[in-house]
């Protein structure tokens, strides 16, 4: 049964308006305060932002940045990354990963992820590290992190530094531990679309070390420890106090909104539990999963894009996050690498596709998305 009637409404990946209307006047009244406190960079609202979501995460401090670009490109600065060094990350990523790298002169270098999670193998980052190599940046991709106890170990007896990408992994854990607490350092994005979105661009680094920390607040403010004292080349990428305004009213429903990504993917799981043609990720175990994205490989007769195209015409938007690996990016062509170098990237690449799974989709519009999807994947 492929067919749609017209009284069934869309289902999209986001939903702004529930969104807004879930969070009553509050979100008004913040930007109406912050407005007319006349503090418009950093201040009362950014160090309170700073403050809880670190606080959230079990990390020491925070340090609120304009994007999750920068807080990537300066985390790598802050952990002492220079240009020719080698920093190890995933092929399989949103290419802000591995442009951040090279945006310092540094060199990313691929490891293949898992098939089964999307996320780097330790093993193929153990045999990617060389003699240049400075730094290991995992991506926590969809919302899971990265098994970061193996990767500190790794690091650890190499001396090397790690700074985590999670930016689709706010409020997800592992083993205990958040993004930015097993690392040096874990950067976190706030674009409108990330499980804590602002009304526009954000960005933050989380780390336990006090001189890392010191350093960002320098490198997000032109080097400037004082006004107007320049003691090392940084930039202007200071978090605006109307997005933290934004950002901390949300903040207290996060955990809750996470709870419910979780419920829905585990509504997923269960009705796609044995099907051949459409499989979800894994979860690991001793992970606590923030779903910013619940991704499938589709292995019917039909192709994934054909899939996803008879989907949309039955209203039920997906998405592929990412359709074409870093390392055959034009972009990427400098590094070296060539189609065929990372299979499980490039396999997933093919295949997978990420469902509608916000906090406010319904049981029932999962229960339409999963059918539809099995009913079009058929073998
Ligand atoms: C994995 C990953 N890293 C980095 C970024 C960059 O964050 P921003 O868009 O805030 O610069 C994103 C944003 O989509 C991302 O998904």
């Amino acid at each position: 049964m492929t067919s749609t009637t017209t009284t069934e409404s869309a289902i999209l990946p986001i939903d702004l308006a529930a969104e807004r209307a879930a969070l009553g006047p509050a979100l008004h009244e913040a930007v109406i305060r912050t407005l007319d406190s006349g503090r418009y960079v950093l201040g009362p609202e950014v160090e309170a932002l700073e403050r809880d979501f670190a606080k959230m995460h079990g990390v020491a401090q925070g340090i609120g940045l304009a994007t999750g670009t920068d807080a990537l490109w300066l985390g790598l600065l802050a952990l002492g990354v220079k240009a020719g060094d080698h920093v190890v990350t995933s092929p399989f990523t949103f290419f802000a990963s591995a442009a951040s790298i090279a945006l310092i002169g540094a060199k990313p270098v691929l490891a293949d992820v898992d098939y089964d999670t999307a996320l780097i193998d330790p093993k193929k980052v153990e045999a990617a590290i060389d003699a240049k190599t400075t730094a290991i940046l995992p991506v926590h991709l969809y919302g899971q992190l990265c098994d970061m106890r193996a990767l500190k170990q790794i690091a650890d007896a190499r001396g090397l530094k790690i700074l985590e990408d999670g930016a689709q992994a706010h409020g997800a854990k592992r083993d205990g531990y958040a993004c930015g607490g097993v690392g040096d350092a874990g950067t976190f994005s706030f674009y409108v679309t990330k499980n804590l979105g602002a009304a526009g661009e954000g960005g933050m680094v989380l780390t336990n070390h006090d001189a890392v920390a010191k350093r960002l607040r320098e490198l997000r403010d032109h080097g400037s420890p004082t006004k107007y004292v320049h003691e090392h080349i940084g930039t202007n990428s200071r978090l605006h106090a109307l997005q933290a305004a934004i950002l901390n009213v949300k903040l207290p429903h996060l955990e809750k909104w996470n709870a419910r990504r979780r419920e829905l993917a585990a509504r997923y799981d269960k009705l796609f539990a044995g099907s051949k043609t459409v499989v979800p990720m894994k979860l690991e175990k001793g992970a606590t999963h923030c779903y910013h994205q619940y991704a499938v490989r589709v292995r019917g007769s039909r192709s994934r894009d054909e899939v996803m195209k008879l989907l949309a015409e039955q209203k039920i938007m997906t998405a592929v996050h990412y359709p074409t690996p870093v390392h055959v990016q034009a972009a990427a062509k400098p590094w070296g690498y060539k189609p065929g170098d990372f299979p499980n990237a490039e396999r997933l690449a093919r295949e997978v596709i990420c469902l509608p799974i916000h906090p406010f989709l319904s049981n029932a519009d999962v229960d339409r998305v999963a059918a539809r999807l099995l009913d079009l994947s058929k073998p």
